[in-house]
């Protein structure tokens, strides 16, 4: 399907981002969602990936981070938030090693220059990493973290494969051919 059918379709079915195509490939193809009870949205905004996952398993608790505000959805767990600061949140910060699924769309805002771009996005990348590892329960957790085909990628996904016993790189059909846009899954946190 062309890039912008994506978009028609989005908007068609009303959900909230052209992503959650993206997030509902890897899913199927990972099954992650599987047996997913306590699952944790990081970069939630507008919410397509929260009503996603809170469609397809509506008995699992699904808590979102976003600097962003979001409309509510229902049995959607929202806070308004830095994930920097997520310790801080005791709603999540008391539920550290339960959470069966992370997932995250999180990009940092771009200056146009390379370098500079390339370290923020990897800085918040490994910040996300370490959050969903602490978050993750141990031996069975599954994490899917978007991030960008750039000179940083290699180091990133060795820092993911120290923490997780499978690692897999995807670039879902929705998503551009010309971005740069990829997604690293883990599996079994180590
Ligand atoms: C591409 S959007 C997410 C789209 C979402 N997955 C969906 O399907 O609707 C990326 C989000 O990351 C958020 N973000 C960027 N840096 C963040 C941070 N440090 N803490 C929390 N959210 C952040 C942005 O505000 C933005 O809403």
């Amino acid at each position: 399907m062309h890039v912008d059918s994506w978009a028609l379709k989005a908007k068609k079915l009303g959900l909230r981002s052209r992503a959650v195509f993206k997030l509902e490939e890897i899913l199927k193809k990972t099954n992650a969602l599987q047996g997913s009870e306590i699952i944790l949205d990081i970069g939630s905004a507008p919410g397509g990936w929260s009503e996603l996952v809170k469609n397809l398993s509506s008995s699992s608790k699904v808590f979102a981070i976003d600097l962003l505000d979001m409309a509510p959805i229902e049995g959607v767990n929202f806070f308004k938030d830095d994930v920097s600061n997520i310790d801080n949140i005791k709603e999540i910060s008391c539920l550290k090693s339960q959470f069966d699924l992370v997932i995250s769309d999180l990009a940092p805002n771009l200056t146009g220059i390379s370098t500079i771009d390339e370290e923020n996005i990897f800085e918040l990348n490994i910040l996300t990493l370490l959050t969903a590892r602490k978050y993750l329960k141990p031996d069975s957790g599954h994490f899917i973290i978007k991030t960008f085909q750039n000179g940083m990628l290699k180091k990133l996904k060795t820092e993911m494969e120290k923490r997780f016993k499978i690692v897999q790189t995807y670039k879902p059909a929705a998503s551009k051919s010309k971005s740069s846009e990829i997604y690293l899954y883990g599996e079994s946190p180590l």
